[in-house]
């Protein structure tokens, strides 16, 4: 593999996963394939040698562009995905389009022209695990989506899995906990909270906040793909995860600790319909068949470090914070 596509690759995670890549694999070159939605910017791609990642402003379910890349290049890494669970409970059909339609081009287009490819998706798909639960998400768990997105990013798990055992596609899927880090759009929890702060408002809690997340530093998740997509075999899933656990009213109090600010400086909002309570990842088959491992073990120093990106990227984050206020405030969040 030299020459390989990122689809989603100007977004927060495919983008740190381009900029991973680049870096451990100063050989390849990479076609990063995004269309530039909201949520997608060029400038996280800012410092990259164009001669070896160009970025084509395009859609994954255009047929025709896919199939020119695809037949081009010997890999397909598909992180091109809407991914907000608010936004998809507000306005479904994008999701539908993107996360299954789109899937559904990329591995036809694949299918045709025999190139490896590797399906992102989500722990979500599982549904959600009661608190006191002891056990967590493995690769054997049954699907059980709650929201339009994680819906949406089954069917989209359940049609790489039937290319594979149907045409023979060469995939494989992972499946990964809650992300944070740098470059990560103001709408999702954590740099919401720290914007909110740098704007001077208050944090906005959903519902009691005991629900739990399992933290993930993206650039762990970048090194889980790479490891999986060189070493994996072909037609497994994987599950990625750092044994990050933290309900989300631990988190705003870390963020709150360390952004100087009183315990009590955030509001209760209206909780989300239908809001998981807790996701929790087995990554021992990754580890152990895979001999991966996690960098960022330290979620509190991972948390520190994300902060002060925020403190000092204030030109990349302003621009979109004011429309996405407004959008919560119009569903009471
Ligand atoms: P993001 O919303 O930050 O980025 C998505 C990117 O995909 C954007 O650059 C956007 O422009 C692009 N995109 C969307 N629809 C497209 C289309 N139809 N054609 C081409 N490009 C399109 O998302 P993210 O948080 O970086 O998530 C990336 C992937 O990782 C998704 O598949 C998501 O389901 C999965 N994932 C995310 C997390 C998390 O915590 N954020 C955890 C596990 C898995
Ligand atoms: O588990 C992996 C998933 O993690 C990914 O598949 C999704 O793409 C990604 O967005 C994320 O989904 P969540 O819904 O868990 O993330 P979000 O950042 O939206 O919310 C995290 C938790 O914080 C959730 O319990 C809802 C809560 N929350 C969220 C926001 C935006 C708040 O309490 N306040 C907020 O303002």
């Amino acid at each position: 593999m030299k020459k390989v596509i990122v689809t989603g690759g100007a977004g927060f995670i495919g983008s740190n996963y381009v900029r991973y890549i680049y870096k451990e694999r100063p050989d390849w070159e990479i076609t990063v394939l995004d269309a530039l939605t909201y949520a997608g910017n060029e400038k996280n791609l800012e410092g990259l040698d164009k001669s070896r990642v160009e970025l084509v402003v395009g859609n994954i379910c255009d047929a025709e562009l896919v199939d020119k890349l695809v037949k081009n290049n010997d890999a397909i890494i598909h992180f091109a995905a809407e991914s907000h669970n608010d936004n998809s409970l507000k306005t479904p059909w994008p999701f539908v389009e993107s996360n299954i339609i789109g899937t559904y081009t990329l591995i036809e287009a694949a299918r045709k022209h025999n190139k490896r490819f590797h399906h992102i998706s989500t722990d979500e798909v599982y549904g959600d695990l009661e608190l006191d639960d002891p056990s967590k998400f493995t690769v054997d768990t049954p699907y059980n989506p709650s929201s339009p997105y994680s819906s949406t990013k089954a069917g989209s798990d359940l049609l790489v899995r039937a290319w594979v055992r149907s045409f023979g596609l060469q995939a494989t899927i992972s499946n990964c906990s809650n992300n944070y880090g740098a470059y990560q759009h103001v709408e999702k929890m954590i740099p919401r909270q720290i914007t909110n702060i740098l704007c001077g408002d208050k944090l906005k809690l959903y519902g009691s906040g005991e629900n739990v997340r399992d933290w993930i530093h993206a650039e762990d998740h970048s090194s889980g793909v790479l490891a999986i997509l060189e070493k994996g075999k072909i037609g497994e899933t994987y599950l990625i995860g750092a044994n990050g656990e933290k309900s989300n009213l631990e988190v705003f109090e870390l963020i709150l600790k360390h952004m100087g600010k009183d315990q009590d400086w955030l509001e209760h909002v209206k909780d989300r319909a239908g809001h998981d309570m807790r996701y929790a990842i087995d990554a021992s088959k990754l580890v152990n068949e895979l001999g991966w491992s996690p960098k960022y073990t330290d979620f509190e120093e991972g948390l520190k470090q994300t902060i002060e990106w925020y403190k000092n990227n204030e030109d990349w984050w302003k621009p979109q914070k004011q429309e996405t206020e407004e959008k919560y405030a119009k569903s009471g969040q």
